[in-house]
């Protein structure tokens, strides 16, 4: 037996033996056999795709935001340091002092590095709109990308060539457009190329998450490139989504363009909702997030998922969309959300007890500084979002009594063939069959009237039962 193989015979036997002992204290998820599935990164290279986040040079001199960038990604896109107004701010004078900080730190970790974008209409730099002729404006978008792309030349594993210039089944009109002409798309491709042969050069657009007339229109034009020779190698899927929303077609929409011949990436996937979260859409989210990873493992040319920022706290869309955030994956104080663990999940990570959202569990036969039973009763609502190997829940107990609860464990039987791999606002121990959920720190009160939610992420091997009887410090719970 290798060593591999005893180490873990060995961790068996431990937990075992832990377990015979009648001492509850089990981790949620046993370590991986190999903690190399135990980040985005890591669990994403062993499908062999990349799990890359856009990255702020403003931001990287905060220590939470590039430790946990350099922690769970491996591939990065600058989120606005390679756009127009930045790298050429006057016609010919280059700057590209903040995207190169962000490529040296990529390559400094072996990350992949996604260039963001060469021709957009949007973040351009004021000189270039004010261009009236199409002849003008051709030779300034081919020595745009030319001294763009030249300077990034062999760093870039994909380019964002072209980006958002559809609007539904038709073009935008853009200043690209309207001065150049349809031929704009496919002469910048051509740039491109011939500025950096090592790159794969990608067309990048938004709400295409689905089959429509306008990922359909831009599926034509990859068809249309493959038969004239125009340089095309991929499309990029921006995806971001709303709660709940994740088109039904999603995944056969990424395959009809795998399909045509050309790389798939998620290029910047967040999934907003209004503010502050509520869990029951942060349970959404993380099935969301689970449902778009899952599509993209399933078509062998999705080579990459990219989402649009590293934290909730410096995400665009607050300021895109009032009231509305809490898209990504790390919330505003760098805490795991569902959505990390269902994400490392359907990646096939093991989601550890090393995860700040999932704590190591502990014995209920602990010392408990749980107050006595609510007098006057308690009621559970358990939600379940399930899917064909696994689930999370959403748990509120609420205390029907007069008094206040300090310290609070609920138990519960887990139902035969499910087993929990992750928790958040509570720590369960053990993984499966009679359970206990125990406050954290910063939750062990309930008001009289009062309720406190925490939830779990569990596979289960077809039933998809929910418990059928609660009790809160030993006292039964309706539910
Ligand atoms: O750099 C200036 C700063 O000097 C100035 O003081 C400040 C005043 O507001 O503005 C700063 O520029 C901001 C820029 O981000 C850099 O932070 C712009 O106002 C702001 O509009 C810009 O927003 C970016 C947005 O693209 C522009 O459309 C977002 O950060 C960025 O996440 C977002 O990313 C785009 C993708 O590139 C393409 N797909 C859609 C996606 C979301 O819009």
């Amino acid at each position: 037996m290798d060593n591999h193989r005893t180490r873990r015979a060995a961790l068996a036997a431990a937990i075992g033996t832990l377990t015979m002992a009648g001492v509850a204290a089990v981790i949620v998820a046993a370590p991986p056999s190999n903690a190399a599935t135990a980040t985005l990164g890591s669990a994403a290279a062993a499908k062999g795709r990349v799990f890359a986040a856009a990255v702020a040079n403003g931001h990287v001199g905060e220590a939470q935001y590039i430790n946990t960038f350099d922690t769970e990604f491996t591939g990065l896109t600058p989120e606005n340091e390679m756009k127009w107004d930045t790298t050429e701010p006057s016609r010919g004078t280059f700057n590209f002092a903040a995207a190169d900080n962000l490529v040296s730190h990529a390559q400094s970790h072996s990350m992949k590095i996604r260039g963001h974008t060469l021709v957009w209409h949007s973040q351009l730099a004021p000189w270039v709109n004010n261009i009236t002729s199409g002849t003008d404006l051709l030779a300034a978008m081919r020595a745009h990308i030319t001294g763009v792309a030249t300077h990034f030349a062999g760093k870039i594993q994909y380019w964002d060539v072209v980006n958002e210039a559809f609007d539904g089944g038709s073009r935008r009109q853009s200043i690209f457009q309207q001065l150049i002409g349809d031929s704009y798309i496919e002469e910048a491709f051509k740039a491109a190329r011939a500025a950096d042969p090592t790159a794969k050069l990608c067309y990048n657009d938004y709400s295409t998450d689905g089959v429509n007339a306008k990922s359909t229109a831009i599926l034509n034009m990859v068809k249309d490139f493959k038969a004239r020779g125009i340089p095309i190698d991929c499309v990029g899927f921006q995806s971001h989504l709303i709660v709940g929303q994740v088109p039904g077609d999603y995944q056969a929409n990424l395959q009809r363009f795998a399909d045509a011949g050309v790389d798939v990436n998620i290029t910047e996937l967040d999934v907003r909702m209004p503010t502050p979260a509520s869990q029951a859409n942060l349970q959404t989210q993380a099935d969301d997030y689970r449902k778009v990873v899952s599509a993209c493992l399933a078509v062998t040319r999705c080579t990459s998922i990219t989402v649009w920022g590293v934290t909730d706290k410096y995400s665009w869309v607050p300021n895109t969309f009032p009231g509305q955030g809490a898209a990504l994956l790390f919330d505003e104080n760098y805490a795991k959300k569902p959505a990390y663990n269902s994400t490392l999940t359907a990646l096939g990570g093991v989601v550890t007890s090393a995860s700040p959202s999932v704590s190591p569990s502990v014995s209920p036969s602990a010392s408990n500084s749980t107050s006595p039973p609510p007098v006057g009763g308690c009621a559970v609502t358990y939600d379940m979002n399930a899917w064909n190997t696994g689930f999370t829940t959403s748990v509120t107990v609420k205390n029907n009594g007069s008094t206040a609860i300090n310290g609070w464990t609920l138990a519960f039987t887990l139902p035969s063939g499910q087993a929990v791999t992750g928790a958040w606002n509570a720590t369960i121990a053990p993984s499966s069959g009679a359970v206990t959920a125990r406050n954290m720190s910063y939750n062990g009160t309930i008001a009289a009237g009062g309720s406190q939610n925490f939830g779990f992420q569990a596979t289960h091997n077809g039933n998809t039962a929910k418990p059928t009887a609660f009790t809160l410090n030993g006292s039964p719970c309706s539910s």
